[in-house]
C-alpha cells in the first residue's frame, strides 16, 4: 500500500466530501486496508455542520453512516497531514492547487479512479441527484482502492 492518510475535498464538506469520507472509510475497512480518512470542504460558509440531511439519508441507504461528521475547511498543513488528497471536481482542484505550499501534497481529482464518470462529481447541493454523486464515489473508491494495493 502506497498512502495511509486520505483527504476528500468538495466546497462545503457537506455533500460530496463526507460522502466519500464514508463510502470510502466502509469500503476500505471491509477491505482490510488501514486508512486515515478524512474530508473538508475550500468553502466556509457549513464550518462545524453535519452532512446534508439529504446526504444523510442517501448514504444511509447504502450502509454508509455520515451522521458523526462535521464539516472543516481546507487548510494549508492538511497539505502535509495527508499522503493523497482527492477532490471532486475541477473548481475544488484549482482552490486547493492555491492553498498548497511548496512540497506539499498535491491534489487529484478523485474521478481520476473512475474515469467512465468524467472529471467533476456534480454538486447534488444544487442538482439534487444524491443518487448519481453516490454511485460516482462508489466506483472512484472502488478505483481509489485498486490503485492503493
Ligand atoms: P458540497 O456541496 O461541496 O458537495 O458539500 C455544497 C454544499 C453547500 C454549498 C456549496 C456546496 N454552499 O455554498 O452552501
Amino acid at each position: 500500500m502506497t498512502a495511509s492518510r486520505i483527504l476528500f475535498v468538495c466546497l462545503g464538506n457537506i455533500c460530496r466530501s463526507p460522502s466519500a469520507e464514508g463510502v470510502f472509510r466502509h469500503m476500505a475497512a471491509a477491505e482490510g486496508l488501514e486508512v486515515t480518512v478524512d474530508s473538508c470542504g475550500t468553502g466556509a460558509w457549513h464550518l462545524g455542520e453535519p452532512p446534508s440531511p439529504a446526504a444523510i439519508t442517501a448514504a444511509r441507504a447504502r450502509g454508509y453512516d455520515l451522521s458523526a461528521l462535521r464539516a472543516r475547511q481546507l487548510q494549508a498543513a492538511d497539505f502535509t497531514r495527508f499522503d493523497r488528497i482527492l477532490v471532486m471536481d475541477r473548481a475544488n482542484l484549482r482552490d486547493a492547487r492555491a492553498l498548497r505550499p511548496p512540497g506539499g501534497t498535491e491534489p487529484e481529482l478523485f474521478l481520476a479512479h473512475a474515469p467512465q464518470h468524467g472529471q467533476d462529481v456534480p454538486d447534488p447541493w444544487y442538482t439534487g441527484d444524491y443518487e448519481g454523486a453516490l454511485d460516482m464515489i462508489e466506483d472512484a473508491a472502488r478505483g481509489l482502492i485498486a490503485a492503493l494495493r
